[in-house]
Formats: C-alpha cells, sequence, structure tokens
C-alpha cells in the first residue's frame, strides 16, 4: 500500500481549479501513456500571460493532486518566462512546480506528474500554432520528449532524466 505524503491527499481531498473554461484560449489533453490516465488542461492567456487555467481529469489521486498544483501555480505566469532557459532547465521547473509540493512520491506513482505537464505543453503548442510562432512550437516539439523520460523514472534508474542529461 502506497504511503502518499499529505500535500497528495489534500489535494485528492481537495482540488483546485477543476473543471472546464468557457471558451478557452488553448485546450491540452494527454493520455498517460503509461497507464492510461487522461488529463485535460484549459488555459485563457492574454498578451502571453496565462490568467486563469483549469483542468479535468479521469485519473488517479496523484494526478488530480499534479493538475490541481500546477494549475494554481502557472496562473499569472508569462509563458515565456516559464519557458526560459535550457531545455533542461524547462522541464525541470515545470515537473518542480508539481513535485516541489506534493513531497516524495512512491517510485509507482512518479509517472503520475509528467502528464500535466504535457498537457500544458500540447495546450500551449496549439495556441502557438494559431499565432503562429515557430521558435515557441519547435521549442515545445523539443521538450515533449525530455518530458517523457519522467514518465519512466519509478522503472529502470537508466530511464531517469538526471542519467540521461
Ligand atoms: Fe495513472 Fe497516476 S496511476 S496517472
Amino acid at each position: 500500500m502506497f504511503k502518499f505524503p499529505d500535500q497528495v491527499i489534500q489535494h485528492f481531498k481537495h482540488p483546485q481549479n477543476v473543471g472546464e473554461l468557457d471558451h478557452p484560449d488553448a485546450v491540452g489533453t494527454v493520455d498517460n501513456p503509461v497507464c492510461g490516465d487522461v488529463t485535460e488542461i484549459y488555459l485563457r492567456i492574454n498578451d502571453g500571460v496565462i490568467q486563469d487555467a483549469r483542468f479535468k481529469s479521469f485519473g488517479c489521486a496523484v494526478t488530480i493532486a499534479s493538475a490541481s498544483v500546477f494549475t494554481g501555480k502557472i496562473k499569472g505566469n508569462d509563458i515565456s518566462g516559464l519557458l526560459s532557459g535550457s531545455d533542461q532547465e524547462i522541464v525541470k521547473r515545470l515537473v518542480g512546480l508539481i513535485e516541489d509540493d506534493l513531497g516524495e512520491l512512491p517510485a509507482a506513482k512518479l509517472h503520475c506528474p509528467p502528464a500535466t505537464v504535457q498537457a500544458f505543453l500540447g495546450a500551449v503548442t496549439g495556441y502557438y500554432r494559431s499565432r503562429p510562432d515557430i521558435e515557441i512550437i519547435s521549442r515545445i516539439e523539443r521538450l515533449m520528449p525530455l518530458v517523457a523520460r519522467y514518465y519512466k523514472r519509478g522503472e529502470r534508474p537508466e530511464d531517469s532524466p538526471s542519467s540521461q542529461s
């Protein structure tokens, strides 16, 4: 039986930012490749700043807690600020927004937080495709496989992001 950190339990019992936005500027969906749980993120974006963020999740407690924390943390942030730095730094920052808050997760649940990050990046990609901003789109295309490595952390240590940087 897993021992979840208190923060996970709190966010699971009282998730923040649940639901859809009316007429969102961006929507991203991810089917977690490890377990099939689905997370959907909705963004309101104005002048590159995330004004509002909501989510729906058909997933486990950690997935719901991850999306709850992440949507709260990205509100008010400039997308260019979230996507600044090296590719590795960006992915670490985005996953860290969740995991720094949730605490130490059981190994079998380490595949849950990256789905929220990929749903967010998918939403941002869609948003900038209609602008279009080729630089941001190509950057996110590079980030997606880096985030995907985080799904494997609970499996083989040699597949973890830190062993491939
Ligand atoms: Fe599927 Fe957590 S068990 S995302």
